[in-house]
């Protein structure tokens, strides 16, 4: 089979296309025919070598897609050859197959195609966890969501609407503001250098925001914390763009309550991710919650779909196609 696969750590070159045994699945395990694998930043990260250190190479990038099961392994009673299913947290997925363990798993809804169960795996459960369990939006609240315009950003928006919330997106262009807007925020401010919290203290009347979500790198902390309101909340995420360093707990204003917020613990368990899925695939068979798919790359091309998601000018969810 085809793998993208890394040898040591770097730029986007380190990516190289190449040929591979097909594993065999172990007990709880599941082998997956990929029709679909999602690039994320984490996977940016892990090319980086800011993450999976420890795994042996080449590794084989990649942790979420969807396809069909070719073969099971022992202890493995819920899945069988031939279902469609989708995946995140699988180490390997940018491959042309890969083996998932069997609680990493969810069937594929009939009438959903698999660009669209893959797409919505990591950011879609992330933009759940965010807006439900780490600060449940409330209808009169009013959010700012940071890089709205990317794959994170639209679905978070989305879901902070269907709560009723109101929400201020950050793009870093102008070409992204009618992205944005499309997926509902009600206001987009434009700012790559961490220059907007004037700009949300204007629109909310200067009381500022009920929460920021925030990962997008050390130059939004700051204005993040700056945009809130008294007691209001900062969900910070990106571990991949950087951390503000080292915080003096007393210098937090307002009674601010922050956070760093990890979608493994939104679905902990099979039963969590397979309810908190079954509840982002509903949304979308209704037509609550649209997937932008912003980019589909050949598998052979992970390289340039690396790239082109660290340029910044790239909208929505970026897909490889193996
Ligand atoms: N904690 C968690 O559980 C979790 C889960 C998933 C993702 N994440 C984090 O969420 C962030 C988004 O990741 P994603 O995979 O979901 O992709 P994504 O939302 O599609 O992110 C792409 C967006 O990131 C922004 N961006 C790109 N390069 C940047 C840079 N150098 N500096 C600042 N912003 C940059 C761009 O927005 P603008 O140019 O418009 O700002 C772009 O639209 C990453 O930090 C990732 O580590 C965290």
């Amino acid at each position: 089979m085809k793998a993208i696969v890394m040898t040591r750590a770097g730029g986007p070159d380190v990516l190289e296309f190449v040929e591979q045994e097909t594993p065999s699945p172990g007990p709880g395990e599941v082998l997956v025919e990929v029709a679909v694998a999602g690039v994320n930043f984490m996977d940016i990260g892990a090319r980086r070598g800011m993450a999976w250190t420890a795994a042996a190479d080449p590794k084989v990038l990649g942790v979420e897609g969807a396809g069909r099961v070719i073969a099971v392994g022992a202890q493995v009673d819920d899945f069988r050859p031939g279902q469609r299913v989708a995946w995140v947290y699988a180490p390997g997925s940018y491959a042309q197959r890969v083996i998932v363990p069997a609680d990493a798993l969810v069937a594929t809804p009939d009438g959903m195609d698999d660009r669209t169960a893959a797409a919505v795996m990591m950011q879609g459960l992330t933009a759940s966890h965010f807006a439900t369990d780490f600060y449940p939006v409330q209808p009169d609240n009013v959010a700012l969501v940071h890089a709205a315009a990317g794959g994170l950003g639209l679905l978070l928006t989305q879901i902070i609407k269907l709560r009723g919330g109101t929400v201020i997106g950050r793009v870093s262009s102008a070409d992204k503001v009618a992205i944005a807007k499309r997926a509902g925020a009600d206001h987009v401010i434009v700012d790559a250098t961490g220059d907007f919290a004037a700009e949300v203290l204007r629109l909310t009347n200067g009381e500022g925001v009920n929460v920021v979500y925030d990962g997008s790198g050390p130059t939004t902390f700051q204005g993040s914390l700056d945009s809130l309101r008294v007691s209001g909340t900062l969900c910070w995420y990106g571990p991949v763009l950087g951390g503000p360093g080292s915080l003096d707990i007393m210098s937090l204003p307002k009674s601010i309550k922050l956070g760093y917020a990890v979608f493994a613990d939104h679905v902990r368990t099979p039963e969590r991710l397979r309810s908190r899925s079954a509840q982002l695939f509903e949304w979308i068979r209704d037509g609550q919650l649209k997937v932008a798919i912003g980019g589909v790359y050949p598998l052979a091309q992970a390289a340039r779909a690396h790239a082109d998601m660290e340029s910044r000018l790239t909208t929505g969810k970026l897909l490889l196609i193996p």
